[in-house]
Formats: structure tokens, sequence, C-alpha cells
């Protein structure tokens, strides 16, 4: 296993000084293309800086290897142009470098406007393949299929969020490496959303496991302590897991580290961030960042509409945003906010009243267009009120009730978490109740009544 890559920077040095050991490494691995043409895989928890191994490793190849062409996908607009900015950022491509290739329906409206001025050159599919990396959805790389292109254009096909993509949307790019020297990388969390399948005989079949997920179960990419104990028990040719997390306060890492990875997250995160609100006035608890606010709201469904909203929650994330965003000694940029809810009526509803109070670039979306994306604060509302459907439980929480959603939502803050919700609703889940006696625990929990199994909690 002999590390034989030399970098661009020369002897040892990387574009961005902070990589870790183990992040380092799968640089140089990737870069060396010893696997192929196995695909590589880099997954780990939430934070743990796989996006941003996967930038390292594109401007490593990108610059050291100048007959490269990489193809970078992800299956969300939102994790693709999280790519697109975060490249930007680095400072390390000339212009012409990259192109943000986007569906032909998308709106420019929705798109960050650091991304836009690399969508301009995207519009003409043919011009498009003139750049050394193109950026698109897996989905959107099949508008490459039409082009004119030679056989085997791309030598290296990078895909972001992998464990969310079918595993068909994942052969879309995968289809467009070269048979004879492409090296493909998969980069993910199975813990994290899956591919969203409606087809109750799809889903029979596993469409719903993606090809992350269904590769990593295979034996040459198991853990191995015998064979690979000195490589964090992983085969380092093949694969790397990553595991310090460097994005949460410990509080908010604590639950998700117990309920989906074996509390083996480590706490990284760099203090002067995560912190900066310990003692934001609001918090039932100074120098614990999380609020559980109860509420029993109502939920409801217009006209014909499969989407549910709830007007009190909205009323009160909307009052949370304001004192963060608004108050003097609070200091959180809207930025720096992000607001989610699973559901998008309820996602338009809370974009109207933030508009309404002048808090419009205040992001609100829905799980799915979190995953990949951090923000300081994150304030969530659970929608779901239904309190008298108790018959058959899961049916009546929908698919908030879904331990990979959970996940991503409760993992995208830094330094301080909200969640609105209703406890008796959210106590019939496993995920949210562990949530809500986590959060009885630690005295952080405000509002409503509690339902009698969790009142023993309440001191
Ligand atoms: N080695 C490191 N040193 C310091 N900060 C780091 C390091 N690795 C990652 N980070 C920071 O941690 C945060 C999370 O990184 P990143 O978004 O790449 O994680 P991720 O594994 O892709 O998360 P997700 O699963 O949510 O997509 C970012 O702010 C990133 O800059
Ligand atoms: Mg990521």
């Amino acid at each position: 296993v002999g590390e034989t890559v030399t970098l661009q920077q020369g002897a040892g040095e990387f574009f961005n000084p902070v990589l870790n050991e183990q992040q380092k490494l799968a640089v140089k691995r990737i870069l060396s293309g010893e696997c192929r043409p196995t695909p590589y895989v880099l997954f780990g928890p939430p934070g743990t800086g796989k996006t941003l191994t996967v930038i390292e490793a594109i401007l490593q190849i990108h610059c050291t290897l100048p007959d490269s062409r990489i193809l970078v996908c992800a299956p969300s607009n939102a994790a693709t142009d999280l790519i697109c900015l975060r490249l930007h950022q680095s400072n390390v491509l000339k212009p012409g470098a990259m192109v943000r290739v986007n569906a032909t329906f998308r709106s420019t409206e929705q798109i960050d406007d650091m991304v836009k001025p690399y969508c301009k050159d995207g519009d003409d599919i043919q011009k498009a393949l003139w750049f050394r990396i193109i950026i698109t959805t897996c989905n959107s790389a099949g508008m490459f299929y039409q082009a004119e292109i030679r056989l085997g254009h791309f030598t290296h096909v990078i895909l972001d969020e992998a464990g969310q993509a079918s595993e068909p949307e994942t052969l879309i790019p995968i289809g467009l490496v070269s048979e004879a020297n492409g090296q493909v990388v998969l980069v993910g969390d199975p813990k994290q959303l899956g591919p969203v399948i409606k087809s109750q005989m799809a889903l029979a079949f596993g469409l719903n496991v993606s090809l992350l997920e269904r590769l990593t179960s295979r034996d040459i990419y198991l853990r191995d302590e015998d064979a690979f104990g000195a490589y964090g028990a992983y085969n380092p040719l093949l694969i790397t897991k990553l595991i310090k997390n460097y994005r949460s306060h410990s509080a908010l890492l604590a639950l998700p580290s117990k309920l989906f990875y074996h509390k083996e997250l480590e706490v990284c995160a760099d203090a002067s961030v995560v912190t900066t609100l310990l003692h934001w006035g609001k918090l039932p608890r100074k120098g614990f960042p999380l609020i559980f606010h109860g509420i029993r709201g109502r939920e409801v469904r217009e006209g014909h509409s499969p989407s549910w909203f709830n007007a009190t929650e909205a009323v009160q994330v909307m009052r949370y945003c304001c004192q963060l965003a608004k108050n003097e000694n609070a200091a959180v940029s809207v930025t720096d906010i992000g607001v989610i809810a699973p559901y998008h009526k309820q996602v338009e509803k809370i974009r109207f009243l933030l508009k309404s109070i002048d808090l419009a670039d205040i992001k609100v979306g829905t799980v799915e267009e979190f995953q990949g994306q951090e923000y300081t604060a994150i304030v969530l509302s659970t929608v779901r009120s239904h309190e008298s459907l108790f018959g058959d439980e899961k049916n009546c929480l929908g698919f908030l009730s879904n331990p990979k959603r959970f996940n991503v939502a409760v993992t995208r803050a830094k330094a301080l978490l909200i969640v609105v919700g209703n406890p008796h609703v959210l106590v019939k889940d496993p995920c949210f109740c562990a949530l809500l006696e986590y959060s009885l625990r630690n005295r952080v929990y405000v509002g409503c009544d509690l339902p009698s199994e969790l009142e023993h909690l309440q001191k």
C-alpha cells in the first residue's frame, strides 16, 4: 500500500491546509487511481469533511493530471451547487476551468449569486464539454449522452451524496467514465437520506438501496480488523471512513452519534464557531445550545395538496428567526440561519412570513434540500400535529417518521438547534422521542404540556 503520488503543491502539501491524516490519504488514493476500475468509496457521518475532501481531490486531479476531465455530480441541485460554491471559494481554479450545467427548466432565481457565473457556459452542452471540470446533477448528466462526446471523455466521475441517489440515477454519470482508465469515486453516508422511491413494487425489489449502500455491503469494502487494523479497519486502497466531526457543538452531536453511529463520532469542531450562541438570551439553559419548543398546533392541507402545513409552528419559527437575526446581542447573520421543514407547504408559508419581516434571505427548505449543507443556527418545524390518529402511528406521521430524514435534519447545525413540534405526536416516533427525552433530561424543553409517558422526565 505504497504512497507514490506527487501532489501539485509540492512535497506533502495540500491546497487546503486543514485536512486531517485520513482525508489526506483519501485524496492521495483517489489521485493515484490504484483501485481502478473498482470505485473508490469515501463515507462517514455528517460533518466529517467528506465534501471538503472531495473538493481537495478535484483540485489535485485538475492541477496534477493535465489530461484529466472530471464530471462531478450529486443527486440534488442544492448539493451540486454546494460543490461549485466550495470550489469557487478555494480560489485555486483559473477562469474557464469549471462549468455548472443545469437542467433547462431550472429557474435562475434558486441559484446562489456566486454560482451563477459558472452556469452561463453550461447552457450549451457542446460548449460545456470544453471545460475540464463539469458539475451537474446525476439526472442532468444524461444530457451528455445527446452531445457529441468521445467515448471515455471523462477520466474521473465523482459523486457526492451518492447515498441519496437511486442506483439507475448513479449509473447516468458513471456510464460516461472512460472504460480504459476511468476512476469512479462514490462519496456519502448510507445513514443519511436515501433515494425517494414512490412505487411500492420498485421498493419491494430494492430500488431504494443506493449503489453506495449496496457496494459497501460487498466483501471487499467490509471492515476487516485483522487485515487492515493499521488503516482504520478498511482496505485503504478502496475505502476511507471519516469519523471526526468538524461541524457541530458536542451537545448537538451526542444524540445522532448514539442513535446512528455507535457513539463513534469525535467532536472536533472549531470552538470559536460552535460556542458563539451559548449565552443567547432565549436558551432555556445557558451553555447548552438546543431548544425543544413544544406546540400543540394544527396540521392543515390546502385543497387537494398532499403537503401539510402548521400555522402556529410557522409563526413560532418566525419569532425565533427574528430573535436570532434582529437581536443586537445575538449577532447571527441571516445567511447563517437555516430553517428546515419536512413539507413543501410549510416551507412556502415560512418563506412568506419571513419575507413579510424583511428576513427573506434566511434559507428555508425541505430536509432533502439541506442534505450536505450546514448553518450556524437551524430552526426545524416538524409540522405534524394530529393527535387522535393513534391507531396506525407510523402512517399518522407519514414520511416525517424516517430515521434518515431525522438524522439529516438534526445534523445541519453548528452552534444552535431549535426544534418546534408537537410532543404528543412526536413521542410516537422513536427518533423524535429520543430527542424529546434528551431535551427533557438536559432541561432544554419549553412550551406546551407533555404526554404522560414523558412527564416523569420534567423536573
Ligand atoms: N480537517 C478539517 N479541519 C477543520 N475543519 C474541517 C475539516 N474537515 C472538514 N471541516 C469542516 O467541517 C464542516 C463539515 O465538512 P463537510 O461539509 O465537508 O462534511 P460532510 O462529511 O460532507 O457532511 P455531510 O454528510 O453533511 O455532507 C465544514 O465546515 C468543513 O469546512
Ligand atoms: Mg457533504
